[in-house]
């Protein structure tokens, strides 16, 4: 399903919240001392709002922010059909703005595969400093920057390389070598025209930023910044890695190839005054 597709009970049925952001939630919920329904959620880049549905079920206040109009749309129907208002619910960004919510009022702020596509994540700080409480924090997931495989294109180092010709005969080569992600609309166009696609995909749709970078940014909207340690992520799925994660000398190590070449879990906290 993409975001062209209505949001459906059926597809809800079969869709798993990321564990590891429940995870965070639970933890700062019981930290903040907040029953779940008291706990204003924020989920950035929300898509079809699958999320916020999924979280409205189980209990929370959850909210949702996109800059695109498109999936906002496709939520309705199912929003509707829950007894849900979309229009208070979603905020769709104008020019990356938000203006539906009220300041000082999340008390936790997610995403998921959205930093990386953010063109002005000064913006996205400044927005995050004034819908955040005092203490409130926020915690969210994106690929390294020098994650190894591009995770949109399914091809390797792409994105470590300059956004020129050579990066757009690179992807060609890959396609030819008959890599790549197969977009649908993009079927029956020469190889071409399809690294064509994909390059201009890979320099106007995605932003990789050092973890320097992203420091910097948060710390100037008075975020503590911190990163997920690799021994926190819920590794239930890398039995190897957990393994390694145990050994505490390796820790540091392994941290920063996680922020580096992994997976970031990037952890905001609003500072108080
Ligand atoms: C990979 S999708 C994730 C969608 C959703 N979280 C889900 O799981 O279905 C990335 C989303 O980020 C949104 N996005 C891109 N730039 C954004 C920005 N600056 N602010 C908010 N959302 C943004 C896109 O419109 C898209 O819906």
């Amino acid at each position: 399903m993409t975001k062209h597709d209505i949001l459906t009970e059926q597809e809800m049925s079969g869709f798993a919240m990321n564990q590891r952001v429940v995870r965070q939630i639970e933890h700062f919920r019981e930290k903040m001392n907040l029953e779940k329904s008291q706990m204003n959620i924020l989920d950035w880049g929300c898509g079809r709002g699958r999320a916020v549905a999924w979280l409205r079920a189980d209990g929370y206040n959850a909210f949702g922010a996109d800059v695109d109009a498109e999936p906002i749309e496709n939520c309705r129907p199912l929003f509707t059909a829950r007894g849900m208002d979309a229009n208070a619910l979603i905020s769709l960004l104008e020019d990356g703005e938000e203006r539906k919510f009220p300041d000082d009022f999340f008390h936790f702020t997610c995403s998921d595969g959205v930093f990386e596509h953010v063109r002005d994540i000064e913006q996205v700080a400044a927005t995050f400093e004034r819908l955040t409480v005092a203490g409130g924090v926020g915690v969210h997931f994106f690929p390294a920057h020098k994650h190894v495989v591009e995770i949109h294109l399914f091809m390797p180092f792409v994105h470590w390389l300059p956004e020129n010709k050579l990066r757009k005969i690179y992807i060609l080569l890959w396609l030819l070598l008959g890599k790549g992600p197969g977009w649908k609309e993009l079927r029956g166009r020469s190889k071409w025209e399809q690294a064509h696609a994909y390059y201009e995909y890979s320099a106007l749709k995605t932003y990789y930023r050092t973890p320097r970078q992203i420091t910097e940014v948060f710390a100037r909207h008075g975020f503590k910044v911190d990163f997920i340690s690799l021994a926190d992520f819920g590794l239930e799925r890398h039995p190897l890695l957990a393994r390694l994660a145990g050994f505490r000398v390796l820790r540091p190590l392994l941290d920063w190839g996680m922020r580096n070449v992994g997976q970031v879990g990037l952890l905001i906290t609003k500072k108080k005054c």
